[in-house]
Order: structure tokens, then C-alpha cells, then sequence
């Protein structure tokens, strides 16, 4: 999709880190935005900052690892917009620890909201985006989901879920005009990783910068974003030997440092 002017694009995940960054590169390109996310009084302020920018923006409070909310916000899309063109699927939550401490609770909290949260809209917006005969669909996985590292089992879980949807989704959709994008970031400086110790190694890149890598992804329908690109180093060794990239996780420390290790 070459043209955004006017067009307009549903975030969800939209109240802060990247999918925030992505509506304010998306206005940039003056798209209208539908933002969804569960808490109403951020999703408002950037609203306003997204308008500030000379265009229309509406905030649809909703969590999307509800069935019917998630649903609910392409219905809401339309009546609002008018149209719609663009679905970026950014809401996550990070859920990790020593496998021990983990409970069952855990794993079906992080795939309610990183999978199901994203194919529930992805499904209601597709009947729409085909029979317009174009589209695009943006969806956050993460290198966590070409390559899991320790104590992240639920979230890698969930973003290989996520990065499986997206894959035979792109080849379902070959022929319609509805493109895919699957974004893998590396860490990233969000809320999601607050107050977490990261080695230098793998420092957090700005929400900023996987905002720009979706806009050139829906601009140039690239079917993968793998960024920054020092991910590669570890995707290299694991391909060469999984056990290699266990080992690089470790001796680098890429899950995070522990109190004791600071
Ligand atoms: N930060 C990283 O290092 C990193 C790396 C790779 C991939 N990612 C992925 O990028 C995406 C965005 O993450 P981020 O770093 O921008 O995190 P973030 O700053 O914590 O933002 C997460 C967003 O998701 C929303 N959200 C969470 N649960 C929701 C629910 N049940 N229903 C609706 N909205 C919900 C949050 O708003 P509310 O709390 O108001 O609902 C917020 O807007 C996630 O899918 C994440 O897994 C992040």
C-alpha cells in the first residue's frame, strides 16, 4: 500500500510503546486512527496527539483477549472511520520467570491477549479487507518467537503462535490485495520491559524505530521485519546449532541480568 493519506488504520496496543509510536508515524503519513487498548484515560491523550497532528483519531477502550470487544473494535472502526485499510495488532503483555514459578495461569493469561488478542481482530477484519480487494496487516511478534530464550516461556510461546497465524495467514491471503507484515523486534524501550536489567549486547532500540520498520513494511509489503539487525547474530547461531544458541543466550546474558549478576 504506496498510499496512506486518508486511509485509516485500527492500533490495538495503542496506549503506549510501540503501538503509540506507530499511530504517531502513521498520522505522520496522515492516516486516520482507531486506537484501541484496555485503559481509556491514556488511549484519549494520544488520541489528542495523533489530531494535534491534523487527523481524525478515535479511542475505543477494549481488551482484545475478549472475544466479542476485540471483535467488536473493527465494527467500531467502520462506523467512526468510514473504512478501513491497515490493522496493526501491537497489544502484549510480557509474562516470564523460572519455569518452576510459573503456573498454568500464566500461560493462557499471555496467549489470551499475544495470540488470541491478535487473531480475534485479524478475524473480524478480514471478510472486509477482501471483499475491498486490499489491506494490510501488521502483527508483533518478536525474536522471542524465531528463537525462545530462557525464563520466557509463556511470552516466546505466545509470539511463535503469533509468527505461525501470521506465516499461513500471508500465504492464505496471496491474490487478494491484503498484505502481511510480521514484525520482530529485538528488545525494545517500552513499559513492557520496565525496571528489567538488559545486557549491552542486546540494548533496547526506541519504539520509535519499530514504528518507521512498520511503516516502510506496509509501504514496500515486506512479509518480515527482523530489527535491530545485531538479532541476526543470534537467528545465525541458532541455525547452525540450537544448542549454539542456547549457549549464546546464556553466556550473554539475553534473558537479563539477575540482582546477584548486576
Ligand atoms: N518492548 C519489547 O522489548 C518488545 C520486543 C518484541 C516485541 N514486542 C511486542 O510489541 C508489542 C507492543 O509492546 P510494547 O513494548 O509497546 O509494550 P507496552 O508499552 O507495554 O504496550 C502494550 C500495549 O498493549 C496494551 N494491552 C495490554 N493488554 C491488553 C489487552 N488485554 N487488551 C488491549 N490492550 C492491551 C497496553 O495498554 P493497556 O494496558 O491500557 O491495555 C499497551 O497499549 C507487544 O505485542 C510486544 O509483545 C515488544
Amino acid at each position: 500500500m504506496r498510499f496512506l493519506r486518508d486511509k485509516v488504520a485500527l492500533i490495538t496496543g495503542a496506549s503506549s510503546g510501540i503501538g503509540r509510536a506507530t499511530a504517531l508515524a502513521l498520522a505522520r503519513e496522515g492516516m486516520h486512527l482507531a486506537l484501541a487498548a484496555r485503559r481509556a484515560a491514556p488511549l484519549e491523550a494520544v488520541a489528542a496527539e495523533v489530531q494535534r497532528l491534523g487527523v481524525r483519531a478515535v479511542a475505543l477502550p477494549a481488551d482484545v483477549s475478549q472475544r466479542d470487544q476485540a471483535e467488536g473494535l473493527v465494527q467500531a472502526t467502520l462506523v467512526q472511520l468510514g473504512q478501513l485499510d491497515v490493522l496493526v495488532a501491537s497489544a502484549g503483555i510480557y509474562v516470564r520467570g523460572p519455569i518452576a514459578t510459573l503456573t498454568a495461569d500464566d500461560f493462557e493469561r499471555c496467549m489470551a491477549v499475544n495470540y488470541f488478542g491478535t487473531v480475534y481482530p485479524v478475524l473480524a477484519a478480514l471478510p472486509g479487507l477482501c471483499a475491498q480487494g486490499s489491506g494490510h496487516i501488521v502483527l508483533l511478534s518478536s525474536v522471542d518467537g524465531k528463537k525462545a530464550i530462557r525464563t520466557d516461556a509463556p511470552y516466546a510461546a505466545s509470539k511463535f503462535a503469533v509468527a505461525g497465524f501470521g506465516e499461513s495467514l500471508r500465504q492464505d491471503l496471496a491474490g487478494t490485495g491484503v498484505d502481511v507484515s510480521l514484525i520482530f523486534p529485538g528488545r525494545v524501550a517500552t513499559p513492557l520491559i520496565a525496571g528489567m536489567k538488559i545486557p549491552a549486547i542486546s540494548r533496547p532500540i526506541p519504539a520509535e524505530r519499530v514504528a518507521q520498520a512498520i511503516v516502510r513494511a506496509i509501504r514496500r509489503r515486506q512479509a518480515e521485519v527482523i530489527l535491530p539487525v545485531t538479532a541476526y547474530a543470534l537467528l545465525f547461531l541458532d541455525w547452525l546449532s540450537p544448542r549454539l544458541g542456547d549457549w549464546a543466550v546464556s553466556a550473554f546474558h539475553l534473558h537479563g541480568l539477575e540482582e546477584s549478576e548486576r
